[in-house]
């Protein structure tokens, strides 16, 4: 289990973020400035995921996390979803053997039962493909929320306790085991594109002490250079996790430990 709480004890950080997960927003309107359909704008977002994929590989984060459909995008007009799922299956067809060939390892998180047998095989396929990959992993959150996460967890523990017959043990590191994301450590770095400052339901509970970066530039323009400058961003911040700017001096003793 690769995930560790940042509230437990404080992570190792480095100038480049070990995670990145990004809400990829603005597409709509990159299409709608250019006098084109808003779906027009989705279509271009996959070429910059194929960028920040080859980006993030090249300069060594481990982990990117993507968020492709939010729980609530079912909201948006029927055809404008329908568009997206076709999106999506031509991304898994066309996409899986390249990821695979630079050595990406796929997952998708979010409540899968919601897409049709199709996708569902679909991902199923592209994640036993590249299970094995160690270079990079490329999480897609789809059909994901962070409310929804945080739900099923609490209802995997509820279930293991009356399997059990007893309360299942609930602690920050039992809890998050059944996170949809155990497999990864937490977010060092959010990025925000399209100008909107918020989180929209993505993951609440592993944003806890993430360094966030939001930027006006739309989704389809975001590039590797829009990616550096959210990395030299990241490498000037100070990381304090609850300490103090002294504790984090080289000479400072036990700035790492908690109080037990
Ligand atoms: C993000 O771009 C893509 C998805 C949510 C699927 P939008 O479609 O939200 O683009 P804007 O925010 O309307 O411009
Ligand atoms: C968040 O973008 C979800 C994704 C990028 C997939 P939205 O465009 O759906 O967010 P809101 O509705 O502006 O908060
Ligand atoms: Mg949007």
């Amino acid at each position: 289990m690769t995930y560790t709480s940042s509230t437990v004890r404080v992570p190792d950080v480095a100038a480049v973020p070990r995670h990145i997960a990004i809400i990829m927003d603005g597409n709509g309107r990159w299409a709608t400035q250019r006098r084109l359909p808003r779906v027009a704008g989705h279509t271009r977002g996959v070429d910059a995921v194929r960028a920040a994929v080859e980006a993030c590989a090249r300069a060594g984060v481990e982990y990117l996390t993507l968020f492709a459909f939010s729980s609530e995008n079912w909201r948006r007009p029927n055809e404008e979803v329908s568009f997206l799922m076709r999106l999506f299956v031509t991304a898994l067809e066309r996409e899986v053997g390249k990821l695979h060939a630079n050595g990406i390892r796929l997952r998708v998180v979010g409540d899968l039962s919601q897409f049709n047998d199709r996708i569902q095989d679909l991902i199923r396929r592209a994640e036993t493909k590249t299970a094995r990959n160690t270079r990079l992993t490329l999480t897609i959150a789809a059909n994901y929320g962070g409310r929804w996460d945080i739900m099923q967890a609490a209802k995997k523990l509820a279930e293991q306790s009356a399997q059990q017959g007893h309360a299942a043990e609930v602690n920050e590191e039992t809890f998050s085991q059944h996170l949809a994301m155990a497999y990864a450590p937490e977010p060092d770095l959010f990025i925000r594109t399209g100008g909107e400052t918020r989180i929209s339901n993505f993951l609440l509970w592993q944003l806890a002490y993430t360094e966030f970066y939001f930027t006006e530039t739309f989704w389809p323009d975001f590039d590797a250079a829009a990616l550096s400058d959210a990395i030299a961003s990241y490498a000037r911040r100070e990381r304090r996790f609850g300490r103090t700017s002294a504790q984090l001096e080289p000479q400072s003793q036990d700035a790492d430990s908690l109080p037990c």
